[in-house]
């Protein structure tokens, strides 16, 4: 049993106190490769089920669904109704979990400053745009950035822990996100350990550096790459205490949803980063 459904069964039995309920449960997974058929995701609409029992389990109750988008192949054109069939069996199902459209939008795609491709493909038809950044260069993400703002969107960063030049070098990160007008959505197996520790360590670093304004499962399926977030919530609850952790896995996430503006999750929660900047000394280690 996880730790989300264990606080679930005892809240609902009246022993935590009022204090408590807020912090267990409620996740909203922004980044779920939930729809099947489409990508490397889900192959059949029984592992999509199985996805969202497992989403339910650990305490998730919304999540984004975020295909990629591939030219040639997936245009997201459909999400809606195959979000609708899902919902429907999830319901039969006794699954309970809300769905919400949404799509990962490669660099490529982004490059174009197309908004008529781009904004039906925000997060919930609003204003944020989930932005693949794996293989990209601090130069194609400044540019990808500054054609997603023209179209009015905002770029979210996925999974910026595994870009290559914010490994070497996230002060360059943290000069696009300084001007905030970008946000950095970490993946939660990666600050949970399940991709190594080397990724949980660089992880941690971003998040304590104030580049993380939200964290998303960038589930795939039911195994390694399940949907859960309460490893990572746990994890960040002890490094940057509750505030933060509940800040990026549902109040951010939320606001995601209704198009509202962003908090830095280390900078407005209170949490305790001081003494010599994080970002300083993973440099100083580095050189
Ligand atoms: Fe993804």
């Amino acid at each position: 049993m996880s730790l989300c459904s264990f606080y679930s069964i005892i809240e609902r039995a009246g022993i935590l106190k009022e204090g408590y309920r807020d912090v267990t449960l409620n996740f909203i997974d922004t980044h779920c490769h939930i729809i099947h058929g489409v990508d490397d995701g889900p192959a059949s609409m029984e592992t999509s089920i199985e996805m969202a029992r497992l989403a339910m389990d650990d305490g998730i109750t919304t999540v984004v669904a975020t295909p990629h988008i591939v030219e040639g192949y997936y245009d997201g054109h459909d999400r809606s109704e195959r979000l609708r069939q899902l919902g429907s069996r999830l319901s039969d199902a006794s699954i309970f979990l809300e769905l919400v459209a949404g799509a990962e939008v490669p660099m490529s795609a982004c490059l174009t400053g197309d908004a008529g491709l781009l904004k039906p493909l925000a997060l919930n038809g609003g204003i944020y745009l989930l932005m693949e950044t794996a293989d990209t260069t601090f130069e194609q993400l400044a540019q990808a950035v500054y054609q997603i703002r023209l179209c009015g969107l905002y770029p979210i960063l996925a999974h910026p822990e595994r870009t290559r030049f914010v490994q070497d070098n996230p002060s360059r990160l943290a000069e696009i996100v300084a001007r905030g007008e970008v946000f950095c959505q970490l993946t939660a197996a990666s600050l949970d350990g399940t991709f190594g520790k080397s990724l949980q360590k660089s992880s941690l670093v971003l998040a304590r550096s104030g580049l993380m304004h939200l964290v998303a499962s960038d589930a795939h399926s039911t195994g390694r790459r399940k949907p859960c977030l309460s490893g990572a919530y746990e994890i960040l609850r002890k490094e940057l205490g509750e505030t933060a952790a509940r800040m990026v896995t549902h109040e951010n996430p939320r606001r995601v949803l209704e198009s509202q503006e962003l908090e830095n999750a280390v900078r407005n929660s209170g949490a305790d980063v001081s003494g010599r900047s994080v970002l300083a000394r993973f440099m100083h280690r580095r050189r």
